[in-house]
């Protein structure tokens, strides 16, 4: 057995939703409860009636390719060759960190609070780690000065994820400029940026940063997880200079040969039908409703700017007790913040994913069970302090 996993922790998010009843209200969940459109399937299905369902190249279909590759028209990621096609970003991430940064000599910096993955893979994989972590409540939550300062003289690649998973919070154009210039002012071996772009079609501001438009090292990992409701079909893509894609190509060869071919041929029919966006709406009027909810309940809250997260302040060190609390006590699951990295330890991260009520109900069972805690903690001090005197 490899010690290194089993050193590695596994998944709080998925243990606490294993832990629901079927009575729960569930906003601890981070995949869409919209249903997919199923033309793409239909279409899918006669295409593959027709052709067959045979192993695409490892690299993916080039139509798909194309298709991505022409959807973003990034000035460096321009061609069908910058595209690899996976299985959901996930992979797309893995192959990423195992591919980019050399274990023996460099390090990544994973800027944080995030999605939990990047560490845990690099924590498996023996890749070296350094761990920023950013306020996610300053007024700008990816702080150029802070990540530039962080990147030390073996990393080779810095992870963040924006629109974020777990704040919303979204890097603007002007920050991702400024890293951008200093990046490439400062000579030597390229750092590359992995930015984690899976939730780039659910944004709600419009100062959004996309270290692709401006920087040549960048490399995109997104899906059709969560903006076309398909996490099951796990189809995602990685987009990276060409220099770095045959290294990638071969180690996704690796590991799973191609992403299934009849998943790219539903992508496909996503892409001509330019249905990238097609669930924006709905996810604005969930954020419109959850955050006017919020501001009657009197919770603190992380004004989410993309992504269908939201994350609100229960102001006690013991998150994750607070957490089994809420379930037990009040039958919704909610993931505690410092899931995410230790500023958020206080914070859960909540999503409107499900049905508007539900949630709204499931956010004023939290901020109950909050006035509740916040009651027994001012009563135990007035007890010591009466004690004591
Ligand atoms: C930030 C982020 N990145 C990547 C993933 C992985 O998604 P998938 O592999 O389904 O594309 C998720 C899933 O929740 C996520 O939140």
């Amino acid at each position: 057995m490899n010690p290194a996993i089993a050193a590695v922790s596994g998944s709080l998010i998925r243990e606490l939703h294993g832990r629901r009843r079927p009575t729960s209200i569930n906003l601890g969940i981070g995949e869409p409860t919209l249903l997919p459109d199923a033309r793409y399937f239909e279409r899918a299905t006669a295409w593959t009636a027709k052709h067959g369902c045979r192993y695409s190249t490892n690299i993916g279909d080039h139509d798909l390719r194309a298709a991505i590759a022409a959807h973003y028209a990034y000035p460096h990621l321009a061609h069908a060759d910058n595209v690899c096609i996976t299985c959901g970003s996930q992979e797309a991430v893995y192959l990423a960190l195992r591919t980019l940064v050399d274990p023996a000599r460099e390090d990544v910096l994973v800027i944080e609070p995030a999605f939990p993955v990047y560490v845990k893979i690099a924590q498996a994989e023996g890749i070296p780690l350094r761990r920023l972590d950013l306020d996610a409540r300053a007024a700008d939550a990816f702080d150029a000065e802070a990540i530039l300062e962080a990147i030390g003289p073996r990393t080779r690649l810095v992870v963040l994820c924006s629109p974020s998973n777990p704040t919303g919070r979204v890097i603007s154009r002007g920050t991702v400029a400024r890293i951008s210039v200093e990046l490439l002012a400062r000579g030597g071996p390229p750092v590359y940026i992995l930015h984690d772009q899976i939730y780039r079609e659910l944004v709600y501001v419009d100062d959004v940063g996309e270290f692709a438009d401006v920087y040549p090292y960048t490399v995109g990992v997104n899906s059709l997880s969560k903006s076309n409701a398909l996490p099951g079909l796990r189809l995602g893509w990685l987009s990276a200079p060409k220099d770095v894609m045959p290294s990638i190509v071969k180690m996704h060869g690796w590991v799973t040969s191609c992403a299934g071919t009849f998943a790219q041929r539903v992508a496909l029919e996503i892409f001509a039908a330019k249905a990238l966006d097609e669930h924006r709406a709905w996810y604005t009027a969930q954020r419109a409703g959850v955050l006017s909810a919020l501001r009657e309940t009197a919770l603190e809250f992380i004004q989410p700017q993309g992504a269908f997260y939201v994350c609100v302040r229960v102001g006690t060190d013991d998150t994750l007790g607070f957490a089994e609390a809420l379930l037990e006590q009040r039958d919704v699951v909610a993931i505690p913040g410092d899931v995410f990295g230790p500023s958020l330890k206080g914070w859960l991260r909540t999503s409107y994913v499900g049905p508007l009520p539900e949630v709204v109900e499931g956010l004023q069972r939290v901020a109950a069970l909050k006035r509740e805690h916040d009651a027994t903690l001012a009563r135990r001090s007035t007890e010591r302090a009466q004690t004591a005197g």
